[in-house]
């Protein structure tokens, strides 16, 4: 029998909010359990579903521990031979960071669809039933594989997905790779290849095992930037820096010097850039590393990286 088994894991988000006259845009997010959620649709009946809540917050507020948790729980049901695929569903805002985090600590050979909403719940219109079914239709496609993020209808790689606006319903873009495939009328159109590979050997161990995070922190570039940002967190003990250069990852003289400084005391340093679109592109003699995804998978791979 092929495996058929939907695991929904629940982590709080907007698509589990409930308005909240008087809280900021009139709701509070994380408040709906996934039990709930997935009950909520009729079209969810028939499917042979094991529901968890991991966590219960506004993704603003996504930790370490949270992230543990999530990758304990979908290593355990992604070994379950009965499992076709995971649903998690999320908050938009920082639904790319856990997407990346878990594609490189599972590199799944299942379907991982991460889900969310831009409104509540109890909205007149909400828009995270349909966003849920479709994730249920990702999760469920024959083939699918790697960490995929689900929303409007249109399904981003782990890699290039990234919140691009505040408040629209179709609130994530793919930059330059684009979609890699849309859900139409509850069917998958594949455009591109699943996410594929990365986990290392014994690195889920490591996040797993691991008691404090690594102190990795994200510093922009911009007109009138310099050395004192960089210089004040290598002397608080930092061990990661993610420069976030403009452009190709360029970056201002003093902040450079500052970074390089970092790097000769054992600061682990990468160079990404603030564009919202493109990769830094390495040149011949580049002191600083060039990373070609956003600051803050960036920052998730450093993190993973320290962890080692
Ligand atoms: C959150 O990220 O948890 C709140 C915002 C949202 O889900 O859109």
């Amino acid at each position: 029998m092929s495996p058929d088994r939907i695991v929904v894991m629940g982590t709080g988000g907007t698509i589990a909010g409930r308005g909240a006259p008087g809280a900021e845009l009139g709701y509070v997010a994380g408040q709906i359990g996934v039990e709930d959620l997935v009950a909520a649709i009729p079209e969810l009946r028939d499917v042979r579903v094991v529901t968890e809540q991991v966590a219960q917050i506004d993704s603003k507020d996504m930790a370490f521990g949270v992230w543990q948790s999530l990758a304990a729980r979908c290593a355990h049901w992604l070994g379950q031979a009965d499992v076709a695929g995971i649903v998690v569903t999320h908050g938009t805002d920082t639904l790319e960071e856990t997407a990346w985090f878990l594609q490189r600590v599972l590199a799944p050979g299942k379907p991982v669809a991460i889900t969310c909403a831009m409104r509540p719940a109890t909205a007149l219109v909400p828009d995270g039933p349909q966003n849920l079914l479709d994730a249920f239709t990702v999760a469920r496609q024959a083939g699918a594989r790697g960490v995929m993020a689900v929303c409007a209808g249109v399904v981003h790689g782990a890699a290039e997905v990234r919140k691009v606006h505040t408040y629209r319903l179709d609130a994530f873009g793919s930059g330059d790779a684009g979609p890699l495939a849309y859900v139409e009328a509850g069917r998958v159109r594949q455009l591109r290849g699943w996410p594929q590979g990365l986990s290392g050997a014994g690195l889920l161990d490591r996040v797993l095992c691991a008691r404090e995070w690594p102190w990795v922190e994200i510093v922009t570039n911009h007109a009138g930037a310099g050395s004192r940002t960089v210089d004040a967190l290598v002397a608080g003990g930092v061990q990661g820096l993610v420069a976030a250069g403009t452009g190709n990852g360029s970056l201002n003289v003093p902040m450079e010097q500052a970074l390089l400084r970092a790097m000769e005391k054992g600061v682990r340093v990468l160079r990404s850039t603030r564009c919202l679109d493109g990769k830094v592109i390495a040149q011949a003699g580049d002191r600083l590393p060039a990373h070609p995804l956003t600051p803050v998978k960036a920052r998730v791979d450093l993190l993973l990286e320290l962890l080692a």
